[in-house]
């Protein structure tokens, strides 16, 4: 997490020089579509399906704001002030659950993270009950992990039968995990510039990941070309239905890719063997510099962590100044995630246009 705490000097990412300060130039939102609360109108953030892609772009141009503000040595507002945010994670995580608490306390919410492990759960609670309990305390923000796909759908229903508060779905199962493909797309934005034209490779284990689901999603919904990179037992049987075009060798997936994000082996959602051994796959799915040629020269390299190194990625590649951006993607999280949490309290707190 430590990149979230530098300053600009220190942290700007070799190639993103340009983009970066042509992008922190931007401080205030520039979205041309509906005005108002008319732009987010949700009470939740559940999933990237169904999301309009002007609901899209204003979360990622209220972030830019964040990532500016991030950078200063001193970070606290008030925007959130007495507000109280509960982060719910059933299952282990360290980029999105830090990000998450970080970015409440930044905006001066007041932050409890409930220890599952050590939570009624273990003496049998159910998670309607358990989300009953924590809706009765009135918290303003839920964010909830779970192992569980739709378990998070759940959840905010049973919440918005009490209250107005606001529930991000912070990964469930192999389903979602939309605040990493908003974080990912502002990652790329600064990058590139803008999602027309651009060609993206997904490589790895899509069968299980909702990032690679969430990020097939929102690409496209931006105008991008999105491939699914995979060999034949870890691509989903309906990929084609999803529109995103799929590939089983590497170097045809990554040929004159823009931007390629690498998903790890989901060994903990896997039941049986998918591939014959972790070094066989490195052979055939790692990405290698050797491998990396075939994309553009001036190709983006990401990775929504955590990483295995030597099993999806050779630590050449992820550690790569001139190529990587999987470092910024965790800072660009916690801009995100701070604008997620201001935009869904906006009718709660009663700011012009929204209440
Ligand atoms: N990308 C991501 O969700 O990482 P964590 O599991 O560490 O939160």
């Amino acid at each position: 997490m430590s990149a979230v705490l530098l300053d600009s000097q220190s942290f700007t990412p070799y190639h993103a020089v340009l983009m970066t300060n042509a992008s922190t130039s931007a401080l205030r939102p520039r979205n041309s579509g509906p005005e108002g609360a008319s732009l987010f109108p949700n009470q939740h953030l559940l999933m990237i399906a169904g999301m309009k892609p002007w609901e899209i772009t204003f979360l990622l141009d209220e972030a830019e704001q964040w990532v500016n503000f991030n950078r200063q040595t001193r970070k606290q507002t008030d925007v959130l002030k007495g507000l109280t945010q509960i982060n719910l994670f059933f299952e282990d995580s360290t980029r999105t659950r830090m990000s998450f608490e970080i970015a409440g306390q930044r905006l001066g919410a007041d932050v409890s993270s409930m220890a599952v492990a050590q939570s009624s759960v273990k003496k049998g609670e159910t998670l309607i009950d358990t989300a009953q309990n924590l809706a009765a305390m009135r918290p303003d923000i839920i964010v909830v992990r779970h192992q569980e796909s739709g378990a998070i759908q759940l959840i905010a229903d049973v919440v918005s039968a009490y209250t107005r508060c606001a529930v991000i779905n912070a990964g469930d199962g192999r389903h979602e995990h939309p605040t990493q493909a908003l974080l990912d797309a502002l990652t790329i934005r600064r990058h590139k510039g803008s999602f027309e034209g651009l060609t993206i490779a997904i490589c790895g284990d899509i069968l299980h990941s909702r990032v690679a689901r969430s990020n097939f999603q929102l690409l496209m919904a931006l105008g991008a070309r999105v491939r699914a990179v995979a060999p034949p037992t870890l691509m989903p049987t309906d990929i084609e239905r999803l529109g995103v075009e799929p590939y089983t060798h590497m170097d045809d997936g990554l040929k004159d890719a823009d931007v390629v994000i690498m998903l790890r082996l989901q060994q903990e959602r896997m039941h049986g063997a998918y591939v014959p051994s972790t070094r066989e796959y490195y052979y055939f799915y790692g990405l290698t510099d050797a491998r990396l040629k075939h994309a553009k020269p001036d190709v983006l390299v990401m990775h929504p962590g955590p990483m295995n190194r030597g099993v999806e990625i050779a630590s050449s590649v992820a550690d790569a100044v001139n190529v990587s951006a999987i470092t910024e993607q965790v800072e660009m999280g916690v801009a995100v995630r701070m604008a997620c949490l201001d935009v869904l309290t906006r009718q709660a707190r009663g700011i012009e246009g929204w209440a």
